[in-house]
């Protein structure tokens, strides 16, 4: 099973943004995880498509795009033309998540669905088939560094099962609250793409801790597998 580590650029150091991506491609990161807010759908702001086109200019990594913006499908040009890799939007943002998700392939990126908290599996049962990543959020998006929501393990299992049975091999991510402490369980669990902002980015060396969280992933797995 892969083990993908995507840095999420919320916690970089924006003035600095090209250095810091660098920094955790180096360190061997997967995808640059680029945590899009509106103010409205979330209580904060962050950036749009035109950063995403300056990071596209720098990066040939794969820019996986969060959207935490009411009405989303408003975006998906923007972000195709930026030159975004994968789209995620929420379920909870929108009424046409079905069209929407095909729009975002037809635009030529790969679609992705993420629930908060609060939201039961169910509201994606019907669509598990349509998407590229299924992200179950473990902290009320809109801030970094916030505390994990020990719930969302149970969730990841229950997420695991239903994209085994709808068999399109698409990625099962994690955001909010990824650190070597919580990495273990969520890996055991089935999630295989880990979002984390704070445990890289916070710490002394993000090359490094990007390949310790890995690692720590791994060591998880493998522990399963031989329980
Ligand atoms: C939360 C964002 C996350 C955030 C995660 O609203 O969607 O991607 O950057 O940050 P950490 O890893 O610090 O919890
Ligand atoms: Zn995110």
């Amino acid at each position: 099973m892969p083990i993908r580590i995507a840095p999420s650029i919320l916690s970089a150091d924006l003035a600095r943004l090209d250095e810091d991506v660098r920094r955790v491609l180096a360190g061997g990161a997967d995808q640059i995880h680029v945590d899009v807010m509106d103010g409205r759908f979330v209580p904060n702001l962050t950036f749009g498509a035109p950063v995403v086109r300056c990071l596209r200019r720098h990066t040939d990594a794969v820019l996986d795009c969060h959207l935490m913006v009411e009405d989303p499908e408003r975006y998906i040009e923007p972000f195709a033309k930026a030159g975004a890799n994968i789209l995620t939007i929420h379920a909870e943002a929108t009424r046409h998540l079905e069209r929407h998700l095909a729009a975002i392939r037809e635009a030529g990126m790969r679609p992705g669905v993420a629930i908060n908290p609060a939201t039961p599996l169910a509201a994606v049962e019907e669509i598990a088939g349509a998407v590229d990543l299924l992200l179950i959020m473990t902290v009320n998006p809109g801030f970094g560094g916030q505390t994990f929501w020990e719930p969302g393990t149970d969730k990841v299992r229950r997420a695991r099962a239903l994209l085994d049975a709808a068999r399109n091999g698409a990625m099962l991510q994690v955001d909010g609250g990824v650190t070597r402490e919580t990495i273990g369980r969520l890996a055991a669990a089935g999630a295989d793409t880990f979002v984390a902002g704070n445990a890289i980015y916070g710490s002394q060396d993000p090359a490094a801790e990007v390949g310790a969280l890995r690692q720590r992933a791994r060591a998880a797995i493998e522990g399963t597998r031989n329980a």
